[in-house]
């Protein structure tokens, strides 16, 4: 007779090969219909899951880890980031919690890239003109539309870990010069790979740049990092880009910032209270917007789910999973 499977409860819907190779491993249970839970159904869900699934979308909170059973001893979440589950509760209640590092580095470093160039060169705003019939559009014009090279400007990067560098190589190819604040210098190579110079003074390196990175993770110390002190250093012709964590920066601030043209503009794929956006900036020429896009190829996700897979199997034969996060290393 086979044993008992382990009860592992996904909270969102993963993408098929994952979902089915979930159902063979364990006894999965699944959300089919996609709908993001509230604390409801995430309390039921600790109540009686061996291991859980989450991704960012689910608050995983003090409140919501009090009425974990004790059968939970992993939280397996899909996603690097792992804002959304305190931390600290966690490992008081001896419960284990890992995230996929690596495998979304290359398409979030892509999207990054992707919103530097669509800012400064009016992307977006470009497209959609076009596409709009009413503008009746009469051609070229030798001083329409300008927007702003970024050939041999300054780029800071905030948070030099695998999605900075990424977003750092990308960068240099494109003639940016390249800048980072970092809690830690990183390796002599790395920084002569990337020619970059450093920064220990965050204020200091942010009122030097042309365009600025978002690329830390969103823990307690860079909750608005990017506070109204710190936007202020900015130059007005800088511009920002976030695909990191919406927390990082204070939009209502930013926002205020970009409509009185303080700032430049920005690129941001996360929100402060997302899915709300502040009305201002989706309003503004000078935001490109995106729906937390980042990470969103097939390829990303699978191999995300993979290594959830891994991390849930490991644990489950006894040993410790490869992707454990241990609270003082973010
Ligand atoms: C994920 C992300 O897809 O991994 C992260 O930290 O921000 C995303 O791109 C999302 O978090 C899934 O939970």
């Amino acid at each position: 007779m086979s044993a008992k499977k382990p009860l592992v409860i996904v909270t969102r819907k993963l993408p098929d090969a994952v979902e089915t190779r979930m159902c063979e491993l364990f006894d999965a249970q699944l959300n089919i219909s996609d709908d993001p839970m509230s604390s409801g159904p995430l309390i039921e869900a600790v109540g009686k899951a061996d291991v859980l699934v989450p991704t960012v979308t689910d608050r995983i909170d003090g409140a919501v880890l009090s009425k974990a059973g004790e059968q939970l001893k992993l939280i397996a979440n899909f996603g690097t980031g792992v804002d959304n589950v305190d931390l600290d509760t966690a490992r008081n209640r001896g419960i284990i919690v890992t995230n996929t590092p690596g495998v979304l580095t290359e398409d979030t470093a892509d999207m990054t890239m992707a919103l530097i160039l669509a800012v400064p060169r009016r992307l977006v705003e470009g497209a959609g003109y076009l596409k709009n019939p009413d503008n009746n559009w009469q051609g070229w014009s030798p001083t329409w539309m300008l927007g702003h090279r970024i050939y041999g400007k300054r780029l800071g990067i905030i948070g030099m870990g695998r999605i900075g560098q990424a977003v750092a190589r990308r960068a240099k190819a494109f003639g940016l010069q390249i800048h980072y604040h970092n809690r830690h210098r990183v390796a002599d190579e790395v920084e002569e790979e990337l020619e970059a110079t450093y920064w220990d003074s965050l204020d200091q390196m942010l009122a030097r740049m042309d365009i600025v990175s978002v690329n830390c993770p969103h823990t307690p110390a860079t909750y608005h990092l990017l506070s109204a002190r710190r936007l202020e250093l900015l130059k007005p012709d800088a511009y920002i880009v976030n695909t990191a964590r919406g927390e990082v920066i204070d939009e209502n601030i930013l926002a205020r910032m970009i409509d009185s043209g303080q700032i430049a503009g920005a690129g941001l794929d996360v929100f402060e209270h997302a899915p709300a956006v502040n009305a201002k900036l989706l309003q503004s020429d000078r935001v490109v917007v995106l729906p937390h896009l980042a990470s969103a190829t097939l390829e990303g996700r699978m191999d995300m789910g993979e290594k959830v897979i891994i991390n849930i199997k490991t644990f489950l034969d006894g040993h410790s999973p490869p992707d454990r996060v241990h609270p003082a290393m973010l």
